[in-house]
């Protein structure tokens, strides 16, 4: 589903050349959901942009459905993004002076859907992620939890093969991100759509069956992953890792 082979990506400012991620590779399978951890300043954003071919990366691959998106075009890699691809931001990015419906409908007017099609598509979505009530509200309207509902249900309209989020719960307070990733949780398992989630929390990360790790621009993770020691915002390195320890979706962030 998604492959990246050695992707180092570098800055320039001026003269100066600032190396952010170093010969990045892994892989995310059809359906899988992964949380993408580290430290601020790490290199999240960085490949998260890159992956969703929003830059290109200075060295390297990126598949997508098989597609090594690099190699892309700006017309092509336009069309491919919107039909392969959804994105969910931290500050949720809504159209202030459309409603709620017509903010998630927005990606298939785009792709020239019929109004009718598109508007029970966007209400199925609003119902899937819990908010169907408020479908004819502005986004001023809607409290920060449902705000980035809407953007969710936005994301999945184009029925995209893989979904990026950076830090979408990173404006929420600790009961509503449980609520948001929960069903980001139940719609990567009744759609089977593919999540690759920024974060700082080790509470979601935890949920996740699947965790890689950035560390000063260097992956840190082994392929199969173990949890990542808790406590403290500074990412732990991979010595420090306890070794053999499988994440598990149950009993998600607790401990013992
Ligand atoms: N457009 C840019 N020009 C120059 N340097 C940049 C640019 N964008 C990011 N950087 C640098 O790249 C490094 C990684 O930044 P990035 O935004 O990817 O980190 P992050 O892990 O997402 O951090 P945070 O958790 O704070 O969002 C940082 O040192 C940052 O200063
Ligand atoms: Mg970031």
């Amino acid at each position: 589903m998604l492959r990246l082979e050695n992707v180092s990506h570098s800055f320039k400012n001026g003269n100066e050349v600032l190396k952010v991620l170093h010969n990045i590779q892994f892989e995310v399978q059809k359906g899988e959901m992964i949380a993408l951890l580290g430290s601020s300043g790490s290199g999240k954003s960085t490949l998260l942009n890159l992956m969703a071919g929003l830059m290109k990366p200075t060295e390297g691959h990126i598949y997508i459905a098989d597609q090594d998106i690099v190699k892309y075009g700006e017309n092509k890699l336009a069309v491919f993004r919107r039909k392969h691809i959804g994105f969910i931001f931290q500050a949720y990015e809504l159209i202030p002076t459309l409603t709620v419906r017509e903010n998630v409908e927005l990606p298939l007017v785009f792709q020239s859907v019929s109004p009718s099609k598109r508007r029970k598509k966007a209400m199925e979505l609003l119902e899937m992620t819990g908010i169907g009530d408020k479908a004819a509200l502005y986004p001023s309207q809607l409290s920060g939890g449902q705000q980035q509902r809407v953007s969710i249900s936005r994301s999945l309209i184009t029925e995209p093969s893989v979904i990026f989020a950076d830090e979408p719960t990173g404006n929420l307070d600790t009961k509503t991100e449980e609520e948001i990733i929960r069903i980001m949780m139940a719609l990567n398992e009744s759609m089977n759509t593919t999540f690759v989630i920024v974060t700082h929390e080790m509470e979601v990360a935890a949920q996740m069956k699947k965790t890689i790790m950035l560390r000063d621009g260097y992956l840190v993770q082994p392929e199969e992953y173990t949890r990542p020691a808790a406590g403290g915002s500074k990412a732990p390195n991979a010595s420090s890792l306890p070794s053999g320890v499988e994440v598990h979706s149950e009993g998600a962030g607790e401990v013992s």
